[in-house]
C-alpha cells in the first residue's frame, strides 16, 4: 500500500484516450456511418442514402475504401479540404527505339462542384527530356500552363529542390474545376534513359520538393497506376453567405458563422468560439467545457464555471482579481483594516453577545471551516475527475462508491485504536461497519502524490471494477480526506501469514486447505494476469497480502503497489518494489517487471505454505536462510519430507505434494523464461484436486459442489464458449488414475460485464 499515490502512466493514458474518444461527438448525420476504412467522413459528405447533402458529397463505401467520383479519398477536413489520390501521368522508354513501354501520359480530374486547391498544390513534372501541360477551363474558357525540364546528367539535380533542373513545378490558379495533365518528351529519352528512362507529371499537396531527389529521376518508375494525395476545397453550393443565408436548404447549424469560400463558389461553416464540433449538422457545435482544458483557464484560487460558448472564473471569498489566468488571476484582499474594524465593533458590541452565542458560534464557524476543507481535499483529490468519469460511465458507477468523511468516521467510531486491523509504513487499516452492517475494511494511507491523482482515480476505477471471488474487493473511496481512504470488503478470518505461523491455527491447517488456498490464489492471480482488460501485476505477492475467510477461501489483497500493464508491453523497467524473501531475484536485479515476478512470489508463499517456514528465517545455517533456495535444494535432493510441516503427510497424498514440491520448484527458477505462468500452475493445482475429489470417492456432480463449481477460479480461460451450466470433460489419465478436469466456469467472467 506503500504506493498508493504512485500511478500507472499506461494505464491512465489509455483510459484517458477511450474516455475522449467515447465523448467525441460523431461528425456524421446522426444514425449514419461515421467512417470509412480509416477515414472519417463528416457531414455534409456520407456514404449512406439520406447520409449526405446531395450527390456531389456522396462518398462511395462499397468496398470499405472511401471513392469520390472514382478517386480515393484519404482525408475529410471540416475546415474544407477534401484530399484525394490523383494519378501521375508517366511515359517511359527503355531503350532508343522511340516505343514507350509504359504510357499513362494523360489523366484529368473532373469535379463538376469542388475547386482544385490553388494554396495546398502544385502541379510538378519530372524528367530530363520532359515537358507536361495542364489544360483546364476557367469560367468556361480554355486555357493551358506548363512547364518543361532537360538535363543531360544528374549532376546538376540538387536534392530537395524542384528547382528546373530534373523538376519543374508551375503554381495552380484559383477556380479551378477540372483539369487534364499531359506529359511529353521531345526526343524520346533517347539519350538520357540510361539515367532517367521516364517523364512524370502530376498535381501534388504542396510538400513535393521534400520528397524530391534525384533518385526519383533514376528510379524505373514502372507501376502502373501510382497515385499522390492532393487537396480539393469544398464548400457549400454555388452562392455566397448573403443568398444561402435566404434559402429554406441553409445548411450552418446552431452556434456556427458562415464565410465565403476564397477559392470557388460556395460558403462554408464554422463553430462560434467557444464551440467545437461539426458545424454543418443542426447540433453539431457543442459547448467546449472550458473548465476542464488543460492549462486552466482559471487561476488555482478561483472556482470555474463553464457557461455557453464561454466560462467565467470567479475567486474565493478572501481573494480578489478576475480570476481569469489570461487576466489579473486572484489575489489576497489586504482588508485586514476591515477585520480589524468589525472585530473592534464586535467586541464592544457586548461580551455579552460573545458570552451567549459565543459557544453556537463558534461551532457553527468550525463547521463550515471543516466543511470548506473537505471540499477542499476532494478538489485536490481528483474527486471531481472521478464523478464525471463515473457519471460517463454507467458500470462503475454502481462498482465504485465515493463515501463521505461522515460515513467512514461513523463506520469505524471515529477511527477508534479498537476498531484498528493492521498498521504499517503506508498506513492504518481499521475495521468499519456501514449503515446497512456491512462490514469493511477501510484503509487510511499516510500520504499521497498530488501530482499522480488522475492515474490514482483510473486505479481506483480499474480495481473497483474487477470481481473475482478470490481478489478483495475494492468498494469505493473516500476523497475529502487529505490523503484518499481506500474501502475494501471485510475478511473474517485474518492473513494467512497468521494462519501459518500461530501454533495453534497452523494445527488444523490440513494439507486439503492448505491445497485450497494455493488454488484459489493461483486463480486470483492468473485472473489478474490474463482476463482482466489489461494485465496486472501485484507486485507483492506474500501470506501477509492474502486473507482468508470462515471456510479458508483465499483471497488476494493490496494491490495498492500493483502495476497494471498495456496489452502490447510485456516489461516494464520499475523502481523495484517488494518484500524481501518474496522479491523476484531477476526483478531486483533487473529492474524488469513481468508477469513472472508475481510466479516466483507465488512460489515462495507455497513452499511457506508446505513448510511452516518463514520466506527469510533467521536462524539455522545461513545457507538455509532464504526459504526459497533452502526449497529448491530440498526438492533437488529429494528431502523434501525432512522439511514438510510436522503431520502434513499421509498415505493418500505423498503423490500430490509431490507434485506441487516440483511445480514450486519451477516457480522458483533464477530465470523467469523458465517459470511457468500463472495460467499453468492454476491449471496444474485444479487438476490435483480435482484427482483428489475422484480419488476420495465422491461423484463429481456441479450441483452438489457449489463453491467448487459455481465460481471456481483460475479456469476460466478454458472457457470455450459454453457457459450455460457445469460439465465436465475428462481429458487425460496420469498414474492410473482417471482425472477429470473442469473445463469452463459457469458464471460469465466479471469483467465481461
Ligand atoms: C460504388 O463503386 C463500386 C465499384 O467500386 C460500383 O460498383 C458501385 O456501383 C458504386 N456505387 C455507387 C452508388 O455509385
Ligand atoms: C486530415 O486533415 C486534418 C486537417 O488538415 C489533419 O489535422 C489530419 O491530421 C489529417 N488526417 C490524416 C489521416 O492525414
Ligand atoms: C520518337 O518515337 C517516335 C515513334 O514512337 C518517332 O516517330 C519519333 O521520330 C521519335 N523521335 C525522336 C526524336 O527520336
Ligand atoms: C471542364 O469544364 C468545362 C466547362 O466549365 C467543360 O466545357 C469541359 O469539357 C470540362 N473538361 C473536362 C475534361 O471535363
Ligand atoms: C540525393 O539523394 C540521393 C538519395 O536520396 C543520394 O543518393 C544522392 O547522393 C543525393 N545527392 C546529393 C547531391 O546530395
Ligand atoms: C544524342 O547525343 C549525341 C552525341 O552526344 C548527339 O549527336 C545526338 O544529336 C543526340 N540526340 C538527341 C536526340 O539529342
Ligand atoms: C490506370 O489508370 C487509368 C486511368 O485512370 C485507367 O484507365 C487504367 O485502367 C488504370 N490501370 C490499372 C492497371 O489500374
Ligand atoms: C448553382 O447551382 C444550381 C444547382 O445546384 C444550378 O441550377 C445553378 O445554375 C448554379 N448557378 C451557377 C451560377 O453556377
Ligand atoms: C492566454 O493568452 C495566450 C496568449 O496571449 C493564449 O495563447 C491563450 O490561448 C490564452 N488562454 C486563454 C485560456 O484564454
Amino acid at each position: 500500500m506503500a504506493a498508493f499515490g504512485r500511478m500507472l502512466l499506461y494505464v491512465a493514458c489509455v483510459v484517458v484516450m477511450l474516455s475522449k474518444m467515447a465523448a467525441a461527438a460523431s461528425s456524421a448525420k446522426p444514425n449514419c456511418p461515421n467512417w470509412c476504412g480509416n477515414v472519417e467522413i463528416p457531414y455534409p459528405f456520407g456514404t449512406t442514402e439520406n447520409c449526405y447533402l446531395n450527390d456531389n458529397y456522396f462518398i462511395n463505401c462499397s468496398n470499405s475504401q472511401p471513392l469520390w467520383e472514382n478517386h480515393f479519398v484519404t482525408n475529410i477536413s471540416i475546415q474544407g479540404e477534401l484530399e484525394i489520390s490523383m494519378f501521375i501521368a508517366r511515359q517511359c522508354f527503355r531503350d532508343s527505339s522511340g516505343v514507350p513501354v509504359v504510357d499513362n501520359n494523360k489523366h484529368s480530374l473532373t469535379s463538376r462542384t469542388f475547386t482544385i486547391s490553388n494554396t495546398k498544390n502544385q502541379f510538378v513534372a519530372v524528367g530530363c527530356d520532359t515537358y507536361a501541360y495542364l489544360n483546364a477551363y476557367r469560367n468556361n474558357e480554355y486555357f493551358r500552363i506548363g512547364c518543361m525540364s532537360i538535363c543531360q546528367s544528374l549532376r546538376n539535380v540538387v536534392n530537395a529542390s524542384c528547382s528546373g533542373i530534373g523538376c519543374c513545378h508551375v503554381d495552380i490558379p484559383t477556380g479551378l474545376k477540372n483539369f487534364t495533365l499531359e506529359v511529353h518528351s521531345y526526343n524520346n529519352h533517347t539519350n538520357v534513359s540510361k539515367f532517367n528512362p521516364c517523364s512524370s507529371a502530376f498535381m501534388i499537396k504542396q510538400d513535393y520538393e521534400s520528397k524530391f531527389s534525384s533518385a526519383y529521376l533514376e528510379e524505373i518508375l514502372l507501376k502502373p497506376n501510382d497515385t499522390f494525395p492532393m487537396v480539393l476545397d469544398w464548400a457549400i453550393g454555388n452562392e455566397t453567405c448573403e443568398t444561402g443565408r435566404r434559402k429554406p436548404d441553409y445548411v450552418c447549424g446552431q452556434n456556427s458563422a458562415c464565410y465565403d469560400s476564397k477559392n470557388g463558389d460556395g460558403y462554408r461553416c464554422k463553430c462560434n468560439k467557444g464551440y467545437e464540433g461539426n458545424p454543418y449538422l443542426h447540433e453539431g457545435c457543442q459547448d467546449i467545457n472550458e473548465c476542464l482544458q488543460v492549462p486552466k483557464p482559471c487561476h488555482a484560487k478561483a472556482k470555474c464555471m463553464n457557461t455557453h460558448g464561454s466560462f467565467s472564473c470567479t475567486c474565493r471569498e478572501d481573494y480578489k482579481g478576475d480570476g481569469k489566468m489570461n487576466g489579473t488571476g486572484c489575489s489576497p484582499k489586504v482588508s485586514h483594516f476591515k477585520i480589524i474594524i468589525i472585530a473592534l465593533i464586535a467586541i464592544s458590541i457586548g461580551l455579552m453577545v460573545l458570552f451567549v452565542g459565543g459557544s453556537s458560534l463558534y461551532c457553527g464557524l468550525k463547521r463550515r471551516k471543516l466543511f470548506k476543507l473537505k471540499e477542499k481535499f476532494f478538489q485536490q483529490n481528483g474527486g471531481l475527475l472521478l464523478q464525471q468519469k463515473l457519471s460517463n460511465d454507467r458500470t462503475s458507477m454502481q462498482a465504485v462508491k465515493i463515501f463521505s468523511i461522515g460515513e467512514l468516521e461513523k463506520a469505524t467510531n471515529n477511527y477508534d485504536e479498537s476498531r484498528v486491523l493492521g498498521q504499517g509504513s503506508y498506513g492504518t487499516v481499521y475495521k468499519g461497519v456501514l449503515q446497512d452492517n456491512k462490514l469493511v475494511a477501510i484503509k487510511k494511507s499516510k500520504f499521497c502524490d498530488q501530482n499522480q491523482i488522475e492515474q490514482f482515480i483510473n486505479e481506483v476505477i480499474v480495481l473497483s471494477q474487477i470481481n473475482h471471488r478470490n481478489v478483495v474487493k475494492l468498494l469505493g473511496c473516500c476523497l475529502e480526506t487529505e490523503v484518499p481512504s481506500l474501502v475494501y470488503e471485510f475478511i473474517t478470518n485474518g492473513t494467512l501469514s497468521n494462519h501459518i505461523h500461530d501454533k495453534v491455527l497452523s494445527s488444523s491447517l490440513s494439507w486439503e486447505k492448505r491445497l485450497k488456498i494455493a488454488i484459489d490464489t493461483a486463480g486470483a492471480l492468473a485472473y489478474m494476469h490474463f482476463s482482466t482488460s489489461m494485465p496486472i501485476i501485484h507486485r507483492d505477492v506474500k501470506p501477509a497480502n492474502i486473507l482468508l475467510n470462515d471456510n479458508y477461501s483465499a483471497k488476494v489483497s493490496d494491490f495498492g503497489a500493483s502495476r497494471l500493464v498495456p496489452l502490447d508491453q510485456t516489461q516494464l523497467l520499475t523502481l523495484v518494489q517488494g518484500t524481501l524473501g518474496y522479491l523476484d531475484p531477476e526483478y531486483f536485479h533487473s529492474s524488469q517487471l513481468t508477469e513472472k515476478s508475481d510466479v516466483y512470489s507465488f512460489g515462495v508463499v507455497v513452499a511457506e505454505l508446505l513448510t511452516g517456514r518463514k520466506a527469510i528465517s533467521f536462524d539455522g545455517l545461513e545457507i538455509d536462510r532464504n526459504l526459497a533456495m533452502y526449497f529448491s535444494s530440498a526438492v533437488k535432493e529429494d528431502r523434501l519430507r525432512q522439511i514438510l510441516v510436522d503431520d502434513l503427510v499421509s498415505d493418500g497424498n505423498i503423490y500430490e505434494i509431490n507434485k506441487v514440491a516440483n511445480l514450486v520448484k519451477r516457480c522458483l527458477s533464477v530465470k523467469g523464461e523458465d517459470r511457468p505462468t500463472m495460467k499453468d500452475m492454476a491449471m496444474e493445482l485444479d487438476g490435483l484436486r480435482s484427482m483428489e475429489k475422484h480419488q476420495s470417492g465422491k461423484a463429481y456432480l456441479c450441483t452438489e459442489e457449489t463453491d467448487y463449481c459455481v465460481t471456481a477460479p483460475a479456469v476460466h480461460y478454458f472457457n470455450i464458449g459454453v457457459n450455460d451450466g457445469c460439465s465436465s470433460t475428462s481429458t487425460s489419465t496420469t498414474v492410473g488414475y482417471k482425472i477429470s478436469m473442469r473445463t469452463q466456469v459457469s458464471k460469465p467472467l466479471d469483467d465481461d460485464r
